[in-house]
């Protein structure tokens, strides 16, 4: 069984950015549920169907839906190797529903990684996170603005701000973070490789550090 990731952590705490490069620096995928989820919503699939509304306010979508994604996704081939899960799990019920489909994974083996940043900055960068709809790259329109004004640089496509990034429904998905989400941090200290960044820098140092972590000792 390959390296097994899982990134913890609040609404713009940089999830995302870290395990995308993390992902790429351990040649494992990132899984993104939110990714998986804006995918489905842009496709008309009965899951968007399901998850757009409650996406848009900044709610939860249901368990059992979430597990069953996870499942399938990680019975694919690229997966053998090993992956990183971005957004999942984010309940209790997840965490539990995951512990019953791994295929012989033992969640010590795991790292966890949990991205701690203050409240306020949260605030600022998901106010100020514009997204490409087309290849789901993020910028940020003063830490990581994007080159020509507006336009994704990988595909020139107009970047927009995503729906839940504004301010009701950010309000809203911090406080499920608090309520659902944080009691997992509990549940993977004793149980995992559980290690807490601070992700109150600048993104590469961040991922230095989250790179020493998986320097191999020598033999
Ligand atoms: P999801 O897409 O997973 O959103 P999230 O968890 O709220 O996380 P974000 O994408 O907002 O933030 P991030 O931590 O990845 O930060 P990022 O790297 O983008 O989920 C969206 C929705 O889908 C959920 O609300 C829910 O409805 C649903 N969903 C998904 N998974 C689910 C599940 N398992 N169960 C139920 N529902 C689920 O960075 C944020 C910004 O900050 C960017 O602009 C970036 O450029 C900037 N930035 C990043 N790092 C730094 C840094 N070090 N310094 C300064 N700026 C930085």
């Amino acid at each position: 069984m390959g390296l097994r990731v899982i990134f913890l952590g609040p609404p713009g705490a940089g999830k995302g950015t870290q395990a995308g490069r993390l992902g790429g620096h351990l040649r494992v995928p990132k899984i993104s549920t939110g990714d998986m989820l804006r995918d489905a919503i842009a496709a008309g699939t009965a899951l968007g169907r399901v998850a757009g509304p409650l996406m848009e306010k900044g709610g939860l979508v249901p368990d059992e839906l979430l597990n069953g994604i996870i499942d399938e996704r990680l019975s694919q081939p690229d997966c053998a190797k090993g992956y990183i899960l971005d957004g999942f799990p984010r309940t209790l019920k997840q965490a539990e529903g995951f512990e019953h489909m791994k295929r012989g994974d033992a969640t010590t083996d795991m790292y966890v990684l949990n991205v701690e940043v203050p409240r306020d900055e949260l605030l600022r960068r998901l106010s100020g996170r514009r997204w490409c709809p087309h290849c789901q790259s993020t910028y940020h329109i003063y830490n990581n603005p994007p080159k020509d004004d507006s336009l994704c640089d990988k595909d020139r496509t107009l970047l927009i701000q995503r729906e839940d990034d504004k301010e009701t429904a950010v309000a809203r998905r911090l406080a499920e973070y608090d309520d659902r989400t944080a009691p997992l941090i509990e549940y993977y200290r004793g149980r995992s490789r559980f290690h807490t960044v601070n992700g109150y820098r600048p993104p590469d140092t961040v991922f230095a550090e989250l790179k020493g972590l998986f320097v191999k000792a020598p033999a």
